[in-house]
């Protein structure tokens, strides 16, 4: 899905979703497995808020587990409740609504206390695009929901969905921008296909994407690809080999290194040449 984000439609989208959320009781914050902290909205706390909060890991299948953890107890340790999942092809659907039970125990403990009769518990999911919203709605759902098209915020129509024994959630995400200003933010977003029209340049995306190969699985990069090159050697002779390989050639058996690029973001995007996490949290500011 293509958006652009202008400032006034950011801030329909973050009243819309905040008008929503008051209908709930638990939000799932949706956020790509592969960059758990750069998938997130900028202003998601301010948004949310107070009410509690599943932090859904989605896309689990191409992300790398052993990071994913330490992203799990990061997430723990900020009072949410994390849940790993790979919605395409449906493995942890089952934890989403026990997780969702966990989340509001206190608050259901407390209307039950007051004398309130017990009821299904309401959430909804929020996330930028592409993290697979609508993926794990349907999902849920065990049934097709039509996508909400291309607005941002919420759509109008909606509807409770039923999950589980105790679970309703609305049919249409709250559909949030993703953060813009910092430049490797930008490039992890890319090569996630978080943002598909991108706003970085590609030959940048496929660098930082070689870079990070080459640090993390320098073995599994140069198995995949079938080439002997030097961890240390400069990307164009990297590049080259990869070309080569692949017969990714132009006239007068030069490389073609837009082919090149193309295919490493491809293969890189869509976890062909290994599961990663970008976010190595040891490495960042949080
Ligand atoms: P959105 O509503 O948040 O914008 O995201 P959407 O569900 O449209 O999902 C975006 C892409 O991510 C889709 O791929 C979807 O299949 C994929 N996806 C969602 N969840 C998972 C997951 O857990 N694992 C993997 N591997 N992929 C996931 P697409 O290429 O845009 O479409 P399609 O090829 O599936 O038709």
């Amino acid at each position: 899905m293509v958006i652009q984000w202008y400032p006034g439609h950011m801030a329909k989208a973050k009243r819309e979703v905040t008008e929503q959320l008051k209908k709930v009781d638990v939000v799932f914050e949706l956020v790509d497995a592969r960059i758990p902290y750069s998938s997130r909205n900028p202003m998601i706390d301010e948004v949310i808020q107070q009410k509690p909060r599943v932090v859904i890991l989605n896309k689990k299948d191409m992300a790398n587990l052993k990071e994913l953890e330490k992203w799990e107890s990061f997430f723990k340790e900020q009072g949410y409740y994390p849940v790993a999942i790979d919605a395409k092809h449906g493995k942890g659907l089952k934890q989403v609504e026990q997780t969702a039970i966990k989340a509001t125990r206190e608050k259901f403990e407390k209307e039950k206390q007051k004398g309130l009769k017990p009821r299904a518990i309401r959430a909804m999911i929020v996330g930028i695009p592409n993290v697979g919203k609508s993926t794990l709605i349907n999902k849920l759902a065990n049934k097709s929901i039509a996508k909400t098209g291309n607005t941002p915020g919420v759509t109008k129509q909606q509807q409770w969905i039923k999950v589980g024994n105790s679970l309703q959630l609305l049919d249409t995400p709250g559909i949030l921008w993703p953060k813009f200003e910092d430049q490797l933010v930008g490039k992890k977003l890319s090569v996630t296909g978080a943002i598909k029209d991108s706003i970085v340049h590609l030959d940048e995306v496929a660098i930082y994407a070689l870079d990070f190969m080459k640090s993390y699985d320098y073995e599994g990069l140069i198995q995949h690809y079938k080439i002997d090159v030097s961890k240390d050697a400069d990307n164009i002779t990297w590049f080259d080999a990869i070309g080569r390989r692949r017969g990714l050639l132009r006239r007068g058996n030069e490389i073609d290194y837009e082919a090149v690029i193309d295919l490493l973001i491809h293969e890189v995007r869509n976890a062909k040449i290994g599961t990663y996490t970008f976010d190595v949290i040891s490495e960042m500011d949080v």
